[in-house]
């Protein structure tokens, strides 16, 4: 694919088709990840991939929680700007949108706590986040779609530990990979052009 149709096709996708992904597509993809640019020549990255149902069910229970106390009729006879419209349709799907698709890479970071006095502190995190964001695009290349989860607050620790991973380690996301839903909605997005949003020289 060229890179800009790489670039246009890539979005978030929650609904997933039955269809099967070869194993050796996901090893591409987590190849893609470990070419990400890295902080301090950090390549230390692991990768915990999902693929049976009980696995991910196993995994992703705090999900299914907050998708459970989720209250959609917060949303319901109201005007909605695109971000509340794009949460109001994405909550109910955070857990299926894992569990139902054929694999979940969790990409996993050394770090302890995150420090984020200043963004240079971050850099474990941020490095990560290329090495997602890496994954996404290869993903699409393939012609695939992912979904992508972020853990919310405890549930972070509580994947990780469910997962048994050893103290030290953190992840950015959950990343749900499979063939989407062609049917599937598409939340409307905010313009992408970078009219009104450049500043030449300074702000
Ligand atoms: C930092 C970050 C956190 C996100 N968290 C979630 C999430 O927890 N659940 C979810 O369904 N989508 C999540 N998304 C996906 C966004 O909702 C999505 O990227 C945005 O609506 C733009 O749509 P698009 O990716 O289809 O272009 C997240 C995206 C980013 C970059």
């Amino acid at each position: 694919m060229e890179f800009s149709e790489v670039i246009d096709r890539r979005k978030t996708s929650r609904q997933w088709t039955d269809r099967n992904v070869d194993f050796e597509v996901i090893k591409r993809i987590i190849g893609a990840g470990m070419k990400a640019p890295s902080w301090d020549h950090y390549r230390n990255w692991q990768f915990i991939v999902l693929h049976t149902k009980e696995e991910k069910e196993n995994a992703f229970g705090y999900a299914k929680q907050v998708v459970k106390r989720f209250d959609s009729g917060r949303y319901e006879n109201r005007k909605l700007n695109l971000a509340q419209e794009m949460y109001a349709y994405a909550m109910p799907l955070q857990y299926t949108m894992l569990v139902e698709c054929p694999y979940v890479i969790v990409p996993l970071f050394k770090c302890s706590k995150l420090n984020a006095e200043w963004v240079s502190k971050l850099n474990p995190l941020t490095t990560a986040w290329c090495v997602a964001e890496n994954i996404m695009l290869a993903v699409t290349n393939e012609g695939l779609g992912y979904s992508l989860r972020i853990p919310l607050n405890k549930e972070h620790d509580v994947v990780l530990k469910q997962l048994g991973v050893p103290q030290g380690w953190m992840t950015p996301c959950f990343i749900g990979i499979g063939y989407p839903k062609e049917d599937e909605p598409l939340p409307e997005q905010y313009d992408s052009s970078p009219e009104g949003h450049l500043h030449m020289g300074a702000w």
